[in-house]
């Protein structure tokens, strides 16, 4: 197969092209993505060239998309924007890429009459105090990042009903792993307890997330595109759920830092208190959870240790000054 892979050049899009690529040896990827400050080349380092072929453009421009589909068997869409954050202080370009760019990718996938993966997320159900959603609960996000990953759920949902369109969903939870952009909690912590700057939790640091290392994500993804029915959602979830205090603590401990380094900080706007899902019909795929948190942190933390070619870069670029602007103090 040849596979159109939007938004490979992100985190979890590049783990994907390295899984799909070492399992399928006879495959070959095109990646579309626009190279926002999320997307970068060095994603792509060590991948066969022969195989890979980048081409630099946006979902939500149908010339491009038009052009980068041709000859493709199938799309799995990762392109977004990812971080809640950031939909806060700027929700246009969310409802740009996550909405109307997936719309764009899956009108043409119709029309080229191939297989539409879309790449979502547990924040779409929105929080839940105990229990856990399934695939059939309601849609109910509460940011502006989560709102448009729903819109283009529901356009996917939309797609199968009105033109029985082969387009399905995933939606993973809290992924971490190598090559994830520092502004998201798990690698933030990391690389400021390496450099000895504090960690900022929002609020009382009680909120709950649920956890999967980033490869194992990319193995139900890869289950689903081959073997997921069209017209229906998969929820995966990691193996273990814990609160953001906890997770910042084994951080320290797995840096050799202490508690001092923890700063309570203003909490995020309409912060969802907790995220679980169901992964009940995944299983029945034939999927596993896979790596137990406290065993993929601490792989993650010796990734970014030996791998400070990769984040030196972002850290003295433009995050400097988000971070500066979001948290209100300076990285060291
Ligand atoms: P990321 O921010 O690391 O990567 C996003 C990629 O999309 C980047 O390469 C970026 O350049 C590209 N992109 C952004 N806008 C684009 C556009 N208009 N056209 C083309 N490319 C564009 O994100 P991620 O964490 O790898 O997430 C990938 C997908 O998985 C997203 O759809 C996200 O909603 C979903 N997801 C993420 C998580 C998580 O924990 N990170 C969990 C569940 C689902
Ligand atoms: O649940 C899946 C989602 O996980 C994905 O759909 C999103 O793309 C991804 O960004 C992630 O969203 P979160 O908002 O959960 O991830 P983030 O790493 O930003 O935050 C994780 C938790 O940590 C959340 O409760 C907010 C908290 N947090 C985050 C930051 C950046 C802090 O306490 N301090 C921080 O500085």
């Amino acid at each position: 197969m040849r596979i159109l892979v939007a938004g490979g050049a992100g985190f979890i899009g590049s783990a994907y092209l390295r899984r799909r690529l070492a399992a399928h040896p006879g495959d070959s990827v095109r990646v579309l993505d626009k190279l926002t400050y999320a997307g970068r080349r060095e994603n792509l380092d060590g991948l066969d060239p022969d195989r890979v072929e980048l081409v630099e453009g946006d979902i939500a421009d149908r010339d491009a998309v038009g052009t980068a589909i041709e000859g493709c068997d199938a799309i799995v869409n990762f392109a977004a924007e990812s971080h809640v954050d950031r939909s806060i202080q700027s929700p246009g370009e969310f409802i740009q890429t996550d909405v109307f760019g997936a719309f764009v990718m899956l009108e043409a996938a119709r029309q080229a009459g191939i297989r539409y993966l879309q790449v979502s997320t547990d924040e779409v159900y929105g929080s839940i105090e105990s229990g856990s959603f399934s695939e059939d609960s309601p849609l109910r996000p509460s940011s502006p990042y989560s709102a448009s990953k729903a819109g283009g759920d529901l356009i996917v949902g939309a797609y199968r009903h009105t033109y029985d369109a082969d387009a399905l969903i995933v939606r993973g939870s809290n992924n971490y792993g190598p090559r994830q952009h520092p502004e998201k909690l798990i690698p933030l912590c990391i690389l400021n307890a390496l450099a000895g700057d504090p960690l900022p939790v929002y609020g009382d640091g009680m909120q709950v997330r649920n956890w999967i290392f980033v490869e194992d994500f990319c193995a139900a993804i890869d289950l689903v595109l081959q073997g997921g029915e069209a017209g229906e959602a998969y929820n995966v979830g990691g193996p273990d759920e814990l609160p953001n205090i906890d997770a910042v603590k084994l951080i320290l401990e797995l840096t050799g830092r202490d508690g001092s380094l923890i700063e309570h900080v203003t909490d995020r706007p309409g912060h969802d208190r907790r995220y679980s899902l169901s992964s009940d019909k995944i299983r029945a795929l034939g999927w596993e959870p896979g790596a137990r948190f406290a065993d993929g942190l601490r792989r993650t933390v010796e990734w970014y240790r030996d791998n400070e070619w990769w984040w030196a870069p972002i850290r003295s670029g433009e995050y400097r000054s988000y971070y500066q602007r979001h948290y209100g103090r300076a990285l060291s």
